[in-house]
């Protein structure tokens, strides 16, 4: 399924989304991660893939490989840690607590009660809990039934206790504020909801991290942005939303194409950009894309896509693993990369959108086209992984050492 956005608004990045998302605290943001050791603020890679562009019939295509922020894998990195350095700041104004003591575990003692507690579809859930084992508080993570033992043990590991519930993930997301409630405990969500804002918008230009490495490795200008188009996944629309907000205040007029992806399952922006408002998804909301599949969208994330993104598409598990294993494979020009269920959702909605000619010329995909896709996970669940591609993302890792040993030698 692919939708125009009838709503969305060429204008200048309007004033009433800079109370939401500016550069200067996206900026603010990025180096407060920079004291956090496990990130890895040298840039994740983008990486140009100029023989899948030549396949594809485009110009060019550019992936930001999410994998390699940190050991926890995905980009949910970026976020959760910011939301939680945030809330601990507003709550204790008069100790002027700084972002480097925080990450290094300078204030346990103050924060020795202090607990924070999400629900998640494994990686917030794992960011949040590593950023609370690094500062000294408390951690209490909700998942829910479809939240793979693998992706549990990944976030129990950072000292956070578990809890399980049935359903899906906006029930998880319930019972999560529902915990918080009885027990005096301080949600650290990625999704926004009625009267709780603060939290998801931290985490949202946390992310945003992303656009601003980009936008240097690429060296976009304001009126020249080196891409056409961005492919970007939504669950929630967090990501999507830190992305776009970014990219249209550098950019401007000059803004490029957002195309946002997700699980046909789980299209709650899809169906809400159909409606002109937000709406809840159709699906079962289960996916094999585990983080994209939420059926309710964040209304913080949506005030700026409904304006800011230009088309909404929806994919099946199918195209995710097809889109994964042709990452894995690379070929003589492009490097083999790991490229999770969520994360290969951006090429999947690219390689869907350029076999229906309609949704194609619509999108104004062509020989001309630049496209920027960002791979948010590596192998966070690795045997799905490995059932998918069918190699192990070590023997990925390792083609692709082989593949930059190759290239550099024959340069
Ligand atoms: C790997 C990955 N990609 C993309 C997303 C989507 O992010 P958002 O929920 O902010 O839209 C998630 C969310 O958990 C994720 O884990």
């Amino acid at each position: 399924m692919f939708t125009s956005n009838k709503h969305a608004v060429h204008s200048p990045y309007p004033d009433r989304l800079k109370e939401i998302l500016t550069i200067a605290s996206a900026s603010e943001s990025r180096e407060w991660l920079s004291f956090w050791p496990i990130i890895n603020m040298t840039g994740t890679p983008l990486w140009k893939l100029p023989g899948l562009a030549r396949q594809l019939g485009i110009a060019h295509i550019s992936i930001k490989d999410e994998s390699t922020r940190s050991p926890l894998g995905s980009f949910k990195a970026l976020g959760a840690p910011i939301a939680l350095l945030r809330l601990i700041m507003r709550r204790w104004p008069e100790h002027n607590l700084s972002a480097q003591d925080l990450f290094a575990g300078r204030h346990r003692e103050l924060l020795a009660h202090f607990t924070v507690i999400s629900a998640t579809d494994g990686n917030h859930g794992k960011a949040l809990a590593a950023a609370a084992q690094a500062i000294g508080c408390g951690c209490v993570i909700v998942i829910h039934a479809n939240v793979n033992a693998e992706r549990e043990l990944a976030i129990a590991r950072y000292g956070a206790r578990i809890v399980r519930t049935t359903g899906n993930y906006d029930q998880s997301v319930e019972e999560a504020a529902r915990l918080a409630m009885e027990n005096g405990w301080n949600v650290v969500s990625d999704t926004s909801y009625d009267g709780y804002e603060d939290v998801p918008r931290d985490v949202m230009q946390g992310y945003s991290t992303i656009a601003a490495e980009v936008i240097e490795q690429s060296n976009s200008l304001p009126d020249e942005c080196a891409f056409t188009h961005v492919f970007v996944q939504g669950g929630v629309g967090g990501l999507a939303a830190g992305v776009v907000g970014h990219l249209w205040e550098f950019h401007q007029l000059r803004r490029p194409r957002f195309v946002v992806v997700e699980p046909e399952q789980a299209d709650c922006l899809y169906q809400s950009a159909a409606a002109g408002q937000l709406r809840k998804a159709t699906g079962s909301v289960d996916s094999l894309m585990a983080g994209l599949a939420c059926g309710e969208a964040s209304p913080l994330a949506w005030k700026i896509l409904g304006p800011g993104a230009d088309y909404f598409m929806t994919i099946d598990d199918t195209a995710a693993i097809q889109a994964m294993q042709v990452a894995a494979a690379g070929n003589a020009a492009d490097p083999p990369l790991v490229v999770g269920e969520s994360g290969a959702a951006g090429l999947a909605g690219l390689i869907t959108l350029l076999q229906h000619p309609l949704g194609k010329a619509e999108a104004g995909l062509g020989p001309q086209s630049r496209v920027l896709l960002i791979s948010t996970e590596g192998a966070t669940a690795p045997s799905v992984y490995e059932t998918c591609v069918g190699e192990t993302a070590k023997s990925v890792l390792a083609r692709q050492i082989e593949w930059l040993r190759v290239s550099r030698d024959t340069r």
